[in-house]
């Protein structure tokens, strides 16, 4: 059968779809992240938002008590979820939902934790965190990661990128009193190493393109997507310094 005409869309969701990742992380700083929290033997529900095909999920479900669900826009990828809870006898606790970040359909301060990695910024860090706060128990958790400003000099290329993205790049002080203005206690925060961005992320997502290629040999939209998708990883080798993912943790007041 002919492959039909992809949207930028499609080929998003058709590179990350099989990817452990969709963004930088690891299951070692989902842990480092982890270990900030206090008490997550007694959590009874959780929520991992923009949740993707669920990596950081099942690494969540390893070590915290209670129910987890995550919620992600894409069917795609709330689909591997829940087949991969299936697969690891999970899913009694572990649910994925088709929902927004924006709107959430839960009943507020329902959650002992709400984790989201790599996707806060798509819906804006300060909007995120103010939605979330009513989502929570008192004394719950949030803890996202976003990327952010490492240093006081900003390329204008690297701002540039973020900006067409959709997401704003802050200095990561910035970004600390924003949460604490969105009523949450500072805990702890830290910058994701590039073994994240690298070994987790762009290998894996390199090999995913070059099937995208060999599949829609010869279709410009896919060369386009593609070239775009390699662009980001030669910015990050040159760039890197300037700015990365940051874990930052709060909790509720
Ligand atoms: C960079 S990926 C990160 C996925 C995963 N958390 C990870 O770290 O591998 C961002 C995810 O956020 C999801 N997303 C973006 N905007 C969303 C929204 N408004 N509501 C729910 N999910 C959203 C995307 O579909 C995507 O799966």
């Amino acid at each position: 059968m002919e492959n039909k005409q992809p949207s930028v869309l499609d080929l998003l969701i058709e590179t990350h779809a099989g990817l452990e990742r969709q963004g930088p992380g690891s299951p070692e700083m989902t842990r480092k992240a982890l270990g900030f929290l206090d008490h997550i033997d007694q959590f009874s529900l959780s929520a991992d938002l923009g949740c993707g095909s669920g990596g950081q999920t099942m690494v969540l479900a390893q070590h915290l008590a209670g129910n987890i669900i995550g919620l992600d826009l894409f069917p795609d990828f709330v689909n591997v979820l829940n087949e991969n809870a299936q697969k690891q006898n999970l899913a009694e606790r572990v649910k994925g939902v088709v929902g927004s970040m924006e709107n959430l359909p839960f009943e507020k301060e329902a959650f002992d934790l709400i984790w989201s990695e790599g996707a806060i910024d798509s819906i804006g860090f300060e909007k995120g965190l103010a939605h979330w706060h009513g989502y929570l128990k008192i004394c719950g958790y949030v803890v996202v990661t976003c990327p952010s400003w490492l240093t006081d000099e900003r390329p204008a290329v690297i701002d540039k990128f973020w900006t067409d993205a959709g997401s704003g790049l802050d200095s990561v002080a910035h970004n600390i009193e924003i949460l604490q203005k969105c009523g949450y206690q500072f805990v702890s925060s830290f910058t994701l190493p590039e073994k994240c961005w690298t070994d987790h992320y762009f290998i894996p997502r390199e090999a995913a393109l070059k099937l995208l290629l060999e599949k829609y040999n010869g279709n410009e939209t896919v060369e386009a997507f593609v070239a775009e998708n390699r662009d980001e990883v030669e910015l990050y080798a040159k760039y890197k310094q300037y700015y990365g993912y940051v874990f930052y943790i709060g909790k509720k007041i």
